[in-house]
């Protein structure tokens, strides 16, 4: 029996969890496919033919999960409006260690004094669980702000001789800070949907770094499937139709997966916001990087209409819907070293 439920819309004058600042960081370490080359038995073609992906930034030992979540908040508190930050929400599927959590430590590092802080995991799609998340702390007056950050260093799990799963993956982090608001606010976030099915559970496995299993295929049409039927609840749960959205914003699993979730939307090419080819699959950071560099290049203009969706381990899925509020830009934190 199929519990699912999807969101409704909040009415214009209703509150909503508004976002007003977005950042990102990344490793300066940049691995071609030429680098991989070296050391795997590929060619650049063929990663670049399968998955669009021309090179990913890899952070050392010397750049923690933690280190890239603190300067991905830094980098958009820095020209976010100086609100006091009253939660931190923090998805990552790579922290450093088991126990405790990484965001308490965030929280700390960025002086915010002892608010509520907690990770969560949903894997490549845990920037929107961590949104629906803060909307849901927002909602309940829980918090009038909170930062979200998704963060991951997926280039730790695969096995390093696995020529399949090497190349798709790199480092990096996301955050983005909401407040309450209300929902006819450029930056409101719409409704969000999410689901999960953990009977394919073994699809996408690692017990540890370093020991990632992934079926391919069957992750590549699951993907398709679950980002296209989420982005299609979240926008006609928006009142949107599809021929409304300016970009579609999807996580940047490849670029096949995202041309084909794209297609199955009649969504053309030039309206859907992609960095995969620099950066890789960046799990939880995917989604708020590409709207930090985006925001930045100006590829996204205020009043944009943007569609957000993600997939990952789980399965996990998520889809929602946001109108892009005046934010300044803000470059890309890429010194890539702890301060
Ligand atoms: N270089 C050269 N050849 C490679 C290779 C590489 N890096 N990796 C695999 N191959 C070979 C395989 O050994 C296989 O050879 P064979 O036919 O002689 O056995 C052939 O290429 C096809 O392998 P296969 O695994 O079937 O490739 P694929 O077409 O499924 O593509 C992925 C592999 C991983 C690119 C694709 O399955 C995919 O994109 N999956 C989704 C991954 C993903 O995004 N996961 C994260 C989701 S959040």
């Amino acid at each position: 029996m199929s519990t699912h439920h999807t969101p409704r819309a909040a009415r214009p004058g209703e509150q909503a969890a508004v976002l007003c600042g977005v950042g990102a960081a990344l490793p300066a370490t940049v691995v071609t496919n030429a680098d991989l080359t070296a050391r795997l038995d590929t060619t650049d073609q063929w990663i670049r033919s399968r998955t669009g992906i021309a090179q990913r930034r890899i952070a050392g030992s010397d750049l923690t999960t933690e280190d890239l979540a603190v300067r991905a908040a830094t980098n958009a508190l820095v020209r976010s409006p100086s609100l006091p930050v009253q939660a931190v929400v923090l998805a990552t599927t790579t922290p450093d260690r088991c126990c405790p959590a990484t965001a308490p430590a965030v929280a700390a590092r960025l002086g915010l004094g002892s608010i509520p802080a907690f990770d969560l995991a949903a894997g490549c799609t845990g920037f929107l669980y961590a949104l629906a998340t803060a909307a849901g702390l927002i909602a309940t007056a829980m918090a009038q702000s909170v930062l979200v950050i998704g963060v991951d260093r997926l280039a730790s799990l695969p096995d390093p001789t696995d020529r399949t799963t090497v190349p798709l993956f790199g480092d990096g982090a996301g955050a983005a800070l909401l407040r309450r608001g209300t929902a006819a606010e450029a930056g409101a976030v719409g409704p969000v949907v999410l689901g999960s099915d953990g009977s394919h559970a073994d699809l996408i496995r690692a017990a540890h770094p370093g020991a990632l299993h992934m079926e391919g295929a069957d992750v590549f049409r699951h993907a398709v499937d679950r980002m296209s039927t989420a982005s299609r609840q979240a926008a006609m749960a928006a009142g949107w139709a599809l021929d409304d959205v300016d970009h579609l914003v999807p996580h940047q699993a490849n670029a096949r997966i995202t041309s084909f979730t794209a297609r199955r939307l009649g969504i053309p090419e030039g309206r859907q916001l992609h960095n995969v080819e620099d950066i890789g699959n960046t799990g939880a950071a995917s989604i708020p990087v590409l709207l930090a560099q985006a925001v930045t290049d100006g590829r996204v203009a205020p009043g944009h209409r943007l569609l957000l969706t993600a997939f990952g381990a789980g399965l996990t899925w998520g889809a929602t819907t946001l109108t892009w509020p005046n934010l300044p830009a803000q470059p890309v934190d890429t010194k890539g070293m702890p301060s």
